[in-house]
């Protein structure tokens, strides 16, 4: 005691020399040691340093992760003798919450590298990883294992995230259940889901985090990856299907995008270099996108220091070309110290308020705008930026709350914060994440992991990629254009032979086939008899190279057994000349078992088919879609599937259906249908001729998937070929189930044995 007290004594008689008279150097580095770790201060023993400890991969420092040396010359957080500073092990929260199954092996606590296997009770059906391990990061490998049973609700049941706990256990249409996180972890995501008409949840799954748990660059650049993807993707207009990046300015649907980054903690002109390119990496990334947004980029400290001023856009002061050229030729200088947050915003808002003055409300309307701020959060100047960004909301929603107004102008906003930084403040920083779909709030340790990040984030032929991507609120303009952005993926079959003409629905699988049903197709046929409609901008008409049907359709093969018409397998593959140009209006849909599907329904890690299946289609009631044209458009028709225990009261009617004479329905309705129709519970929609081939379908967040293809009926209800036609007591409609046919699509869109067209990736299991 005696000696440490003469020991600061001495510091700061040292100092006095040292700076001749003023005290500079006010904190000690007495006790300051860690053992098992080491540590580094940001400006000497200064006032306003930071002390920042740093441990091994797999351990965090505790009990603190950072000290500032104060005004007065100590430390906050003082060290104490009974609780030393150490590294101690990562601990992930806890799988205990696992509902209706047994988690190994139970213990009290879970540390990094621990194990744990999941096993559903019976008669519950696994989601998720059956095995999770412990990360260094604190999460748990894989995704929330959920154990449920087919309670015919809606929405499938949300899971419990390790270390979290749920209220609500109804998962109807408009039941909400509500997250919290247990003891000393907080919540990152969606506190509160709710379950919508189209059985899927709102928000994103919530996670609880430790201060010590972060994200890898991984994990963020596929989220913040695939959320910034899809506001972008469906910005893209129909003009942009070339690859040439021609900078065109569209008047409607400008993107503004704001981009800010804290500088204050980093003492280094190296690390400034690092944000730059990170910055850089970011936007030539969304350049990559095909849209052209006006940028606006700041660094900042307690003063601002900006790079590019969005208004010079609007002056044509700056082109979208020199940006990069901007950032790179800039530099900081002289550095203030101390942090101020709501500068940032207050500049954002001033911009967002003066390009509303110029372009009018009017056209202010159709300005989106994009935050991205990267800080620690820990904002000592400026106060709290809270008003402030509920001042942006209000000049952004115009003043309209989400429930107002169709389609919700919350779309029109999303501010993401990346936290970075060895002591982040998430209570201050997770209320200005806004917008909707993905996630918008990370946790990273250090600014040079994020151009690893950005590098990550898929390139445009990825994104071109994104199959069943579309527009889903309501659009407005000639009803072909409106189809096309609904359903991009589309195209209509003609075959015409011999003065036989018979016209079908197809879709667009990958940018060189269009999946339709074999029946559409007579023998003796060939591909110049066969046309192909698809506008993407290129001409309508596209040639077809051949088509192959599945090998197993023998649409004669069970008149022996009572079948005039046996249509199983009713399936065929079209092949194009050339590939078609890949917009927001033209693109594939999602088809089963490939991992572009697995990552459309947010499956993470190796997922298999029966899991998408398990999904897709969980419920003995499903509700699908499909569509039926309407002139050169089309319109949506719905139907639910009868699986499970409702499936056998649905097929019996087939034995109806002209030209049937077997006695047990299964004999024409084999398990590779699926069937819908009736009246019970709900008047279906039945499909006409000229809906064959179309594709059965379920959208997942914004994403379409294929689940199966409209074949064959046991009424014709339909006058005059088509439109929106509702069911009677008895009448049916099959469909082949694409699960059921993977193979065949395997065997021709994933073959890797050719160089003429790219294929698609087929899930291993
Ligand atoms: C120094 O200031 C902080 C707050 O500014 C205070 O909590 C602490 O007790 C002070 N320490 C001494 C030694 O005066
Ligand atoms: C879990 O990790 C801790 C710390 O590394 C270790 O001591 C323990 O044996 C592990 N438990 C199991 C079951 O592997
Ligand atoms: C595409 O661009 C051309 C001229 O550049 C224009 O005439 C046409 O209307 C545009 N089409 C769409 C759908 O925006
Ligand atoms: C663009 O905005 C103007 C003004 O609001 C509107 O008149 C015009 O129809 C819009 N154009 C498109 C293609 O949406
Ligand atoms: C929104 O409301 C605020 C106060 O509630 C008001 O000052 C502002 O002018 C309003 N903005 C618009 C666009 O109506």
């Amino acid at each position: 005691m005696g000696f440490s007290l003469l020991w600061s004594w001495l510091a700061a008689l040292l100092c006095l020399l040292f700076f001749g008279g003023e005290v500079q150097c006010d904190c000690t580095e007495e006790n300051m040691q860690m053992q098992g770790g080491t540590y580094t201060l940001t400006k000497q023993l200064v006032k306003g340093s930071m002390l920042i400890y740093n441990c091994p991969e797999g351990y965090y420092p505790y009990p603190v992760l950072t000290r500032l040396c104060q005004h007065n010359g100590s430390w906050r957080h003082a060290a104490r003798k009974f609780n030393p500073q150490r590294c101690k092990i990562v601990e992930c929260p806890d799988p205990n919450v696992f509902e209706n199954g047994e988690v190994s092996p139970p213990q009290d606590k879970y540390f990094v590298n621990n194990e744990t296997t999941y096993e559903c009770y019976s008669g519950y059906t696994m989601r998720g990883s059956t095995r999770r391990v412990c990360l260094p990061n604190g999460k748990w490998s894989g995704s929330t294992p959920i154990c449920s049973r087919d309670s015919g609700h809606t929405c499938a049941d949300p899971g419990v995230p390790a270390g979290a706990s749920r209220t609500g256990n109804l998962f109807g249409i408009d039941e909400k259940v509500k997250y919290s996180c247990n003891s000393n972890l907080f919540l990152v995501g969606s506190s509160d889901r709710v379950c919508l008409e189209n059985g899927q949840w709102t928000g994103k799954e919530p996670a609880c985090y430790y201060k010590h748990t972060y994200d890898t660059s991984l994990e963020v650049s596929e989220a913040f990856g695939s959320a910034i993807k899809e506001s972008l993707t469906t910005l893209q207009s129909l003009n942009d299907t070339q690859a040439g990046k021609t900078i065109r300015i569209s008047k409607n649907g400008t993107l503004n995008i704001y981009i800010a980054v804290d500088i204050s903690e980093s003492i280094e002109e190296e690390e400034v270099q690092k944000a730059k390119d990170a910055i850089i990496k970011l936007i030539k990334k969304i350049s990559s996108f095909n849209v052209d947004p006006n940028y606006e980029v700041v660094f900042f400290s307690s003063e601002l220091y900006e790079v590019v001023n969005i208004l010079d856009f609007f002056d044509k002061k700056v082109e979208r070309s020199t940006i990069i050229e901007k950032l790179e030729n800039f530099e900081v200088g002289e550095k203030n110290t101390g942090t101020d947050l709501n500068l940032i915003f207050m500049t954002f808002l001033e911009r967002m308020a003066v390009i509303k003055q110029r372009v009018g409300k009017e056209l202010f309307k159709e300005h989106r705008h994009v935050i991205i701020a990267f800080t620690d959060g820990a904002y000592n100047m400026g106060g709290s930026p809270d008003p402030t960004v509920a001042r942006i909301k209000n000049m952004v929603y115009m003043n309209h709350t989400a429930a107002e107004e169709t389609p919700s102008r919350e779309e029109y906003l999303d501010i993401y914060i990346f936290a970075i930084g060895k002591d982040i403040f998430d209570d201050d920083l997770q209320p200005l994440v806004t917008g909707l779909g993905g996630r918008h709030y990370f946790r990273m340790k250090e600014i040079r992991e994020l151009q690893e990040t950005f590098d990550e984030i898929i390139d445009e032929s990825e994104v071109q990629g994104l199959c069943g991507l579309h527009k889903e609120y309501e659009i407005v303009g000639n009803p072909q254009d409106v189809a096309r952005k609904k359903y991009p993926w589309w195209a209509s079959v003609t075959v015409q032979n011999e003065g036989r003409s018979k016209k079908c629905i197809g879709s667009l699988v990958n940018p060189y086939f269009v999946l339709t049903a074999a029946h559409c197709f007579t023998f003796g046929d060939l591909p110049e008899h066969v046309k192909v409609e698809i506008n993407d901008g290129q001409g309508i008409v596209k040639k077809v190279k051949n088509f192959i049907p599945h090998p197993k359709y023998k649409i004669h093969s069970k008149t022996e057994e009572g079948v005039a018409e046996f249509y199983d397998y009713d399936v065929v593959l079209i092949q194009l000349e050339d590939y078609v140009h890949i917009s927001s209006s033209v693109r594939p849909i999602c088809i089963p078992c490939t991992q572009e599907t697995s990552d459309a329904l947010k499956l993470v890690g190796e997922s298999t088919c029966k899991q998408q299946e398990e999904l897709l289609l969980k419920n003995d009631l499903e509700r699908l879609s499909f569509l039926t044209k309407r002139g050169s458009a089309v319109e949506e028709k719905d139907a639910h599937a009868k699986l499970g225990g409702n499936r056998q009261d649905c097929i019996k009617h087939a034995l109806e259906a002209p030209g049937i004479t077997a006695t047990d329905p299964k004999v024409p309705v084999t398990d590779n249908f699926l069937c819908t129709g009736g009246l019970t519970p709900y008047r279906d929609h039945v499909a006409c001729k000229g809906d064959s081939g179309g594709a059965v379908f379920k959208n997942y967040e914004h994403r379409t998937i294929q689940v199966a293809l409209v074949s064959w009926g046991t009424k014709d209800l339909c006058k005059s070929g088509g439109g929106i036609v509702e069911s009677d007591q008895t009448s049916r409609d099959f469909h082949i189930n694409l699960f059921r046919v993977v193979d065949f699509l395997k065997e021709i869109l994933g073959n890797d044995d050719q160089d003429e067209y790219s294929t698609l990736e087929f899930l291993k299991n």
